[in-house]
């Protein structure tokens, strides 16, 4: 249990360099261990999250090492290749370990376990578990729908499936059974979800198509090795954007940023509320964009979000509630249930602190309402457990009316493990 406490700043400036996609980073990890041949990934994530996807690949047999602090090698096991594992496999806090890792069990005929801490255990897991049976896998889970999953690999034939939430991890889920089962996998996205899947599959040889909401991809086809450099968190760098918005004189350049449109979707309504910010698209790495966003202070006009734009920018609505606080009109969220099932319910954990803080603002049972032109009183907030609500209360503590400490801080190490430091860096403290 760590308590943080963070003090006003005056200026933010200079600049800053975020670590390396935590969503990426997984999905190369698990293809490269599906692949034939060694994988080079640089700037891979050195989160909590990434770390548990890579213990549960070791015990699946595959050799990950790291060549130096940033670069990581995978020796793949080739198409199906996984050893059954001698223990349980654990996921920690991540839910993308989980779900997308359960997608390559079930192709997978040996039996396995799967399970994570208090909070994944907490997590939903139906929504995998539904798809994954029908093509031909059989999962159990503590009352019926919940980790620990034991799961019943077998050869799996291909399906088409329109998932009934929004979601990456599921789509990624099936798409990664996909590539282990007969015949032709199809995935029908009725809202739009990051496609680093996508994006990753086709680096590595899959044989995958593409047309309007329909994802195609063939089974069977062997995958091979890729090196890449891994882009920049841009779920990582929102925080610092928001930062510079919020501060009274700031100027901020963030480096080498993953730029994919469909994760940029914070960035561009921030724009089209008022926000001084820019995004330069500099370069591309494993077919994903990369650039440089500068940024800074600036008044935001608020207002309501479209619930249709929430996938695309769903771990960044903590920190949006913080700007929406900040801003004109203030924010209105709806349609965002799904924030209840993330590492924590994170609807209870922005409203409960933003009161903790002062802020006039009402849960609904899919969003919240957060009134505009408020202040920070400085106080007390909690983490809840949850690396993006510690990390979105720290920004709030440097604008606030007098130090705001967060509890249980440390679990921005699920994401961002050199957070703290770069905070007090960018603060000029
Ligand atoms: C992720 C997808 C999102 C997101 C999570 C990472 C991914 O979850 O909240 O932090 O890497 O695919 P859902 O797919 O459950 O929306």
């Amino acid at each position: 249990m760590t308590d943080i406490v963070i003090h006003p700043a005056q200026k933010i400036h200079g600049e800053v360099s975020v670590p390396g996609d935590k969503s990426i980073s997984h999905r190369l990890a698990l293809l490269a261990a599906l692949a034939d041949g060694v994988s080079t990934f640089r700037n891979f994530s050195t989160s909590r999250d990434c770390q548990s996807t890579l213990k549960c690949l070791r015990a699946l047999g595959v050799q990950c090492r790291r060549i130096d602090s940033e670069t990581l090698q995978l020796k793949g096991r080739g198409l199906g290749g996984l050893h059954s594992p001698r223990q349980t496999l654990d996921a920690g806090n991540s839910g993308s370990t989980i779900r997308m890792l359960s997608g390559i069990l079930a192709g997978h005929e040996f039996v396995s376990k799967i399970t994570g801490d208090e909070s994944l255990r907490r997590r939903p897991m139906l929504r995998i578990m539904e798809p994954l049976s029908r093509m031909g896998a059989r999962l159990e889970g503590r009352e019926k729908q919940f980790p620990p999953l034991k799961i019943h690999g077998a050869k799996l034939h291909g399906i088409s499936y329109c998932p009934p939430v929004a979601s990456a991890q599921v789509k990624t889920a099936v798409l990664l059974a996909g590539t282990l089962a007969e015949g032709v996998t199809e995935v029908l996205e009725t809202i739009p979800t990051r496609n680093h899947t996508e994006v990753a599959l086709r680096e590595f040889g899959a044989e995958i198509e593409i047309a309007g909401s329909s994802i195609r991809i063939s089974g069977g086809r062997r995958l091979h090795a890729g090196s890449f450099t891994v882009p920049g968190d841009p779920s990582g760098a929102a925080f610092w954007v928001a930062a510079a918005i919020l501060a009274p004189h700031a100027a901020l350049s963030i480096h080498s940023v993953g730029l994919n449109s469909t994760r940029t979707q914070f960035f561009d309504l921030l724009k089209s509320m008022g926000a001084d910010l820019v995004c330069t698209r500099t370069s591309e790495s494993g077919g994903e964009p990369v650039g440089n966003i500068f940024v800074r202070s600036s008044e935001l006009k608020g207002g309501s979000l479209d619930p249709h734009l929430i996938p695309s920018l769903i771990d960044e609505i903590p920190i949006l509630a913080i700007l929406g606080a900040r801003s004109r009109l203030g924010l209105v969220v709806r349609g965002a249930q799904e924030l209840r099932f993330k590492e924590s319910d994170r609807i209870l954990a922005v409203a409960s602190n933003l009161k903790a803080l002062g802020v006039d603002v009402e849960e609904s049972p899919d969003g919240f309402t957060v009134k505009g032109r408020q202040k920070f009183s400085g106080g007390a907030v909690d983490s809840f457990g949850d690396h993006r609500i510690a990390m979105a209360f720290a920004i709030a503590g440097l604008v606030a009316e007098g130090p705001i400490k967060v509890r249980n801080a440390g679990c921005v190490r699920i994401s961002y493990p050199n957070f703290f430091p770069t905070l007090k860096g960018l603060a000029g403290k």
